[in-house]
């Protein structure tokens, strides 16, 4: 029997009762979507799938975004192009060399951000599994940014309302200082624009779209833009509004990229290996064709 449990006061749920390893049932898809409104972050442990089994899955769940983006897409060591390798893993399973371009990428995963948003359509659902993780740290929060809404001030929500922000993996690698993106890299991830708030589909809630891939404000100076989005997100990100995960071996976590920011929190990486797998699902179009009110 499928069960939820709550994991914090006001998202995130646990859902128990499934077995992901064979083709998911109409029933268990929609108790996963209608899970997924409600709660926006969903964790289902010991499911014990593969590659394949992953993939099945999520393609249950809606279209998948095919292209990955990433950096030395050539060096990929998972066999599906439309999995993202979230480890510290060369391709021959050794632990990435300390100033390796893909590591020093994949820290970027350590700012808070929202899935795809530097897409022009971004993402809807990210599903994460865990093959490998780390003795201690290595957690994934998440924030909910439909709470973080809820929360402004009134006279804020109308300010923020109407704007427009420009998204690019390269702002939020700039961000930690890596600028090293080749010129084919840099046509690749060119800015592109996002709604600053959106109206949540599955809710009907409104939401704060935030995302370190944020790298201005249409109209605005860009030192001004950046403390907007600076302080929102502080706000977005206060305690009350996050939950942290600590993962075990074969946890599945599936989130709503529309409604929650997620970011990595640290761990021994030159020491221990940890490997996870993201699909990612994508959104049904760009946010400014998407009704607001
Ligand atoms: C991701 C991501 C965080 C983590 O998979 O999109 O940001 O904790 N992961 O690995
Ligand atoms: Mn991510």
């Amino acid at each position: 029997m499928i069960e939820l449990r709550p994991l914090h006061p006001v998202f995130a749920a646990e859902m128990s009762g499934v077995d992901l390893r064979n083709p998911s049932s109409r029933d268990l898809l929609e108790a996963i979507d209608a899970a997924m409104d409600q709660y926006a972050v969903l964790v289902i442990r010991d499911q014990q799938i593969d590659d394949d089994q992953q993939l099945a899955f999520a393609m249950g769940l809606g279209p998948l975004e095919d292209t990955p983006a990433v950096v030395d897409a050539h060096l990929n060591r998972l066999k599906h192009r439309e999995m993202v390798d979230i480890s510290n893993l060369e391709v021959d399973g050794s632990i990435l060399a300390a100033d390796d371009r893909r590591r020093m990428f994949n820290l970027g995963n350590r700012l808070w951000h929202s899935d795809s948003s530097f897409k022009a359509t971004p993402a809807k659902y990210s599903m994460l599994h865990a093959r490998l993780v780390p003795p201690e740290g290595g957690e994934t929060e998440f924030a909910d940014m439909r709470a973080a809404w809820d929360a402004l001030p009134e006279a804020m929500q109308r300010k923020i309302e109407p704007l427009v922000c420009d998204h690019s993996l390269i702002y939020s690698r700039a961000l930690l200082g890596f600028e090293a993106f080749t010129e084919q890299e840099r046509i690749n991830f060119a800015p592109v624009p996002q709604r600053l708030v959106r109206r949540h589909q599955g809710s009907g809630r409104k939401s704060i779209y935030l995302s370190s891939h944020i790298g201005t404000i249409h109209g605005w100076p860009r030192p001004e833009a950046l403390c907007l989005i600076r302080d929102l997100t502080e706000h977005a990100t206060q305690r009350e509004f996050v939950y942290s995960h600590r993962w075990q071996v074969d946890d599945l976590v599936i989130w709503d990229n529309r409604c929650t920011m997620h970011r990595a929190r640290p761990f021994d990486d030159h020491r221990f290996k940890r490997d996870m797998r993201r699909l990612t699902l994508r959104d049904r179009a760009p946010t400014l064709e998407q009704p607001v009110s």
